[in-house]
């Protein structure tokens, strides 16, 4: 049994997990998405998976697939990806929100395919469901809620406020002004921030790599 613990430390722990782009349907033909691979999200899961957890990965639309046996539930748009969070978080140790959740969503999504007419053409957008706020809000004693921020300025002070704000144990900060970080790369450059303000500067690595990091701190957080 220690040696089972040694090995799978996370044995028996359910793990939720997100990852990929949102898409958010203008019509039956167009949607409105982002550049997230869901590279990051699927190494994690995989790290995860490795270190023996029960792994409930929901990702949006992503051709990424997992190297191990873990729970996948595909899902399209932030509405559906909330409902899903909503329904696997409450028994989860962890949550790891990696996923690119659009913030806006159009207002009215046509049925019929909308045909060009005018010269100029404008959607009505309404905010999305913060998925990361409302977990947050109803997280309980000794689960652990882990962000992402993607930022350009301002970096260390707008994840503090996101970490802050969204009730969050961790932040995983992701500057765009770092070469070979963010979308639709192998690699990342990430700063991790906890609930202490400890702030960790990470060397560019593979994401996969990166995951290990991540793991290694979210499970040092459930020790605590
Ligand atoms: N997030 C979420 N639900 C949303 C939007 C974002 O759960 N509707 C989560 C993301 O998955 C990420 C974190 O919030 O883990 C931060 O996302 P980010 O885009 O950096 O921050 P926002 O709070 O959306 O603020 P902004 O885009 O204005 O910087
Ligand atoms: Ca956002």
């Amino acid at each position: 049994s220690t040696e089972i613990k040694k090995k799978l430390p996370l044995k028996g722990e359910k793990i939720l997990v997100t990852a990929g782009p949102t898409y958010e349907a203008i019509d039956p033909v167009r949607f409105i998405g982002n550049h997230s691979s869901g590279k990051m999200g699927f190494a994690i899961a995989d790290r995860f998976a490795e270190l023996g957890a029960n792994v409930t990965l929901i990702s949006g639309p992503s051709a990424q697939k997992s190297k191990f046996k873990i729970e996948r539930i595909d899902v399209t748009s932030a509405a559906e990806m909330l409902e899903a969070c909503q329904l696997h978080f409450a028994d989860a140790k962890a949550c790891v929100m990696s996923a690119a959740v659009a913030d806006y969503t159009p207002e009215i999504v046509a049925d019929k395919k909308i045909k060009k007419q005018e010269d100029r053409f404008n959607i009505d957008l309404k905010k999305t469901v913060d998925i990361l706020k409302t977990l947050g809000s109803v997280k309980h004693d000794g689960q652990i809620l882990v962000g992402f921020a993607l930022e350009t300025h301002n970096e260390e002070q707008n994840a503090i406020g996101k970490l802050q704000s969204k009730n969050l144990d961790l932040i995983i900060l992701n500057s765009l002004n770092d070469a070979g970080a963010g979308f639709q790369t192998d690699t990342n450059k990430i700063t991790m921030i906890d609930r202490e303000l400890m702030s960790t500067v990470f060397e560019l690595k593979n994401k996969d790599e990166v995951a290990i990091d991540i793991c290694k701190k979210v499970i040092e957080l459930m020790n605590a």
